[in-house]
């Protein structure tokens, strides 16, 4: 075959390459159960989780590591400075039950960066080589870690801190190939995961802007890369790591019935009221909405109007409104993986 079937972290084979992006305020328990449902994904990194919140005894940082068994393979994602306080984090993570631990080296939110955390690592290297010793030490799970491109373009260093990772134990790097200050504008450099892949020996995986399966077997061609990572497009369109996999393996990519999308929202639904306060459930499906609810020629009056709901049942009959047309005119995918400012807005939720 062309493509990989799989990628292995320290022996553990994963299959397909695929992976769903950690997103804060995005991949949570509950985003995680439907993505995983729609079929197609190797493996699932949670939001990031901050170390100070959860060697403080902060509930909230403890109850975001919850997953459900169906969400397995499942890496917990961890950020912050302190090197004992990451050690600890990362042992906590290990004994919820996660698979592996990624450390966060990406986050370009000023409130994460001003606390060390995030991509400031990125220039900060004997503290991270020192915080990946102490949390290699400290777990028997695999310790994986996500990066950016470099602090800014005059210190693009990402295949020096690749080394760094692979001489620490690290299991995996992925690269987003963005640096810190360029946020979200412009592309993520693929050339640089060539790079990466061609200077260390460990699995690499590659982020940036796949929103459609072709996007993501383009990058397994120019990369070579191990895996790829998908966050943006998955809220979109969480059925993009089946349809990715099944055009990988020449198949025609499914194509879900709105009936089933519309099923997946209200399932969506569910999930967050078991996990949070109906406030939280209408800003969460309100978000999901205004990216997921996208697609149908002629529709944004459908998002508008759940945008200004007060409450969830206010909102499901413009759910019906919106899938009742999606049986009419059908889905274009197009419309459906533009990328959205909002999303990028949102970055690491703060
Ligand atoms: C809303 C949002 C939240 C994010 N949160 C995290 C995070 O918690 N940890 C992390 O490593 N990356 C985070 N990212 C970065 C993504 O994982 C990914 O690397 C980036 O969005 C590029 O990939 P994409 O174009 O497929 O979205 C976030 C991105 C977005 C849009």
């Amino acid at each position: 075959m062309r493509y990989p079937d799989s990628f292995q972290i320290e022996g553990r084979k994963l299959s397909p390459p695929l992976v769903l992006s950690p997103m804060a305020g995005v991949t949570d328990s509950p985003f995680r159960q439907v993505a995983k449902k729609c079929g197609g994904l190797g493996l699932i990194v949670t939001e990031f989780i901050s170390v100070e919140g959860l060697t403080r005894g902060n509930l909230r940082s403890h109850e975001m590591m919850r997953f459900k068994p169906e969400e397995r393979p499942i890496a917990i994602q961890i950020f912050g400075y302190d090197e004992v306080r990451m050690r600890w984090a990362a042992e906590i993570a290990q004994e919820a039950g996660a698979d592996f631990v990624d450390i966060n080296c990406g986050c370009p939110a000023k409130k994460v960066v001003n606390g060390g955390g995030g991509s400031n690592l990125l220039r900060d290297l004997p503290q991270l080589r020192k915080i990946l010793t102490e949390v290699k030490r400290a777990i028997t799970i695999p310790m994986t870690v996500k990066i950016r491109a470099g602090w800014d373009d005059k210190s693009i260093n990402c295949i020096e801190v690749a080394k760094l990772i692979e001489d620490c134990g690290g299991a995996m790097v992925t690269l987003h190939g963005r640096t810190r200050v360029q946020g979200y504008r412009g592309f993520a450099d693929w050339d640089l995961v060539r790079e990466i892949k061609r200077n260390v020996s460990i699995p690499v995986s590659g982020s940036g802007d796949i929103l459609t399966p072709q996007d993501a077997m383009r990058r397994f061609d120019d990369t070579g890369c191990d895996a790829v990572h998908i966050g943006r497009g998955a809220i979109a369109n969480p059925y993009i790591f089946r349809q990715t996999w099944e055009t990988m393996n020449g198949v025609e990519p499914y194509q879900p019935p709105p009936r089933e999308m519309h099923e997946l929202l209200l399932e969506f639904r569910d999930n967050l009221r078991e996990h949070m306060p109906e406030r939280g459930v209408i800003g969460r499906m309100k978000m999901l909405s205004a990216q997921f609810l996208r697609g149908v020629p002629n529709g944004a009056h459908i998002r508008t109007a759940v945008l200004r709901s007060q409450t969830v049942e206010e909102m499901e009959p413009m759910f019906e409104e919106y899938f009742a047309m999606a049986e009419i005119y059908g889905i274009d995918a197009e419309l459906q993986s533009a990328p959205d400012e909002q999303a990028e807005l949102a970055e690491c939720g703060v």
